[in-house]
């Protein structure tokens, strides 16, 4: 029986309409379909700092930074040199000590706030948070976890159980019990919730990513911590998306003071190239849930550590301390808020500017009557939750900037670059926002200029 391979020599020569005969055969049809509407679809053979390039040689600026895994840019080099360093030890050797992944758990302790000290390691944020909601429940005794309506922690079952949108949640049902929701935002409703001391741990994103790039009200943070100590509920930040000088300090906890009792990494932890993530605690935490012989494999990963991986963990650590890029990411991100701020008072169809550093969103006026009058309701609803996709689609096809929609909130386009990014090529995105709303001041414009898109595709079929 001999089947035909691809081979890893082959894949320089597969054109796009291979690529995605591939994709969508043997991955995920749906994704090829939608990926294709917009002409998401491209085929990208090359990467580097904030660009990439496309198998036609057209370069693209990439301000959705892999949904922040990009601080540090495509192929940062020294990423590359560090795992190049250690590319002829063990990479998994688990019964062992790695050194590599014992010095990140040794520069993780220096720079995050408080007392968090000991690191598990793993690959991905829903596993990190995973790991967080195990030991809460092991270290309180308790069963309750509580997150808050449209925050995001990722898609495994208990991370899921815990993402505040039930379109990712239906259909998998019954969720992990005892998990509960309240407002971003709202205390009272949180202490309502902690009252009963038996909440294992509250779990908030300092900055809410997904949920549209919501910044909490000064001293809400403060006031959680309060609150969770008082009933005796561990403080959980998950920092997956604003850690790692997202949002113009190493870690938005900074912003507030707040010391949490557990605290979640990944995405750029691995550099842009290495998947992992992590679940930094305390040592007396650490010591109650895993603590002693009987103890230490309760919770464990197969990858979770590996030489590789946290070589590039190092490195990405250095690379953002040694070029300060928290404080450019404040620098710039200013500057670029600025600039959305003077498009919001031409072009009303922007409702709101928000961000910190550089995670920031720019929110729409959501699709009503008025905007799409002569708009049958399908498409009405099709705009309602595809707006923010759509004015990525201008964005990708006509200015060569690839951006997308945050997922609890489809109407808000995130602009999330690597932290290297400089002040002109934010002029360059600025300029294709301006020449976006431009030419398009109503909704239906955006559909016909972007030419494939879901707009024209309907208004298509009608004719
Ligand atoms: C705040 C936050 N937590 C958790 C996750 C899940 O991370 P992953 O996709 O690596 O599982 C994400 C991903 O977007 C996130 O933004």
């Amino acid at each position: 029986m001999t089947k035909e391979l691809i081979k890893i020599t082959d894949l320089p020569h597969l054109n796009r309409a291979q690529v995605k005969e591939n994709f969508k055969t043997y991955m995920n049809p749906g994704l090829s379909v939608y990926l294709g509407l917009l002409d998401f679809d491209k085929l990208y053979v090359r990467a580097e700092g904030v660009y990439t390039w496309d198998s036609e040689n057209k370069r693209y600026m990439d301000f959705l930074g892999g949904y922040g895994s990009l601080n540090l840019g495509h192929n940062h080099p020294r990423v590359i040199e560090a795992i190049r360093q250690v590319n002829t030890m063990p990479n998994l050797l688990q019964a062992s000590m790695n050194a590599t992944a014992a010095a990140l758990a040794h520069n993780l302790a220096q720079i995050t706030p408080g007392k968090l000290n000991n690191t598990f390691f793993c690959n991905s944020g829903a596993e990190a948070v995973e790991g967080a909601i195990k030991l809460a429940r092991i270290t309180t005794g308790r069963p309750r976890i509580v997150s808050c309506g449209s925050g995001f922690h990722g898609k495994t079952m208990g991370s899921l159980s815990i993402t505040g949108r039930a379109k990712y949640q239906k259909g998998f049902e019954p969720m992990l019990p005892a998990c509960s929701t309240v407002d971003f935002c709202q205390l009272e409703e949180l202490e309502e919730q902690l009252r009963t001391k038996d909440v294992a741990a509250f779990i908030v994103e300092p900055i809410q990513g997904e949920g549209g790039i919501i910044i909490p009200h000064e001293g809400y943070l403060k006031e959680v911590q309060n609150l969770c100590r008082k009933y005796g509920t561990l403080l959980v930040a998950d920092e997956i998306q604003t850690g790692l000088g997202r949002t113009g300090t190493m870690f938005a906890s900074e912003h507030e003071g707040i010391e949490p009792d557990i605290l979640c990494l990944a995405k750029s932890l691995g550099g842009g190239i290495m998947p992992i993530g992590a679940m930094i605690t305390t040592q007396e935490l650490w010591n109650k849930a895993y603590g002693g012989i009987e103890k230490c494999l309760l919770h464990t990963s197969t990858f979770g550590g590996n030489t590789w991986a946290t070589a590039a963990g190092i490195a990405t650590l250095e690379v953002l301390i040694e070029e300060d890029l928290p404080a450019r990411a404040a620098q710039l991100g200013e500057y670029l808020m600025e600039g959305l701020r003077t498009l919001q008072q031409t072009y009303p169809i922007i409702r709101e500017v928000r961000g910190r550093g550089l995670l920031v969103g720019i929110e729409f006026e959501p699709a009503t009557k008025g905007m799409l009058a002569k708009v049958a309701g399908a498409v009405n609803k099709l705009s309602a939750e595809y707006l923010g996709a759509m004015v990525a689609g201008v964005l990708l096809n006509n200015h060569q900037i690839i951006t997308a929609y945050t997922l609890n909130n489809p109407n808000v386009v995130r602009l999330e670059p690597p932290l290297i990014v400089t002040r002109e090529q934010i002029d360059e995105v600025l300029n294709a926002l301006n020449d976006t709303f431009e030419k398009n001041t109503s909704l239906i414009g955006f559909g016909l200029a972007s030419g494939k898109t879901l707009f024209s595709s309907v208004f298509g079929k009608k004719k």
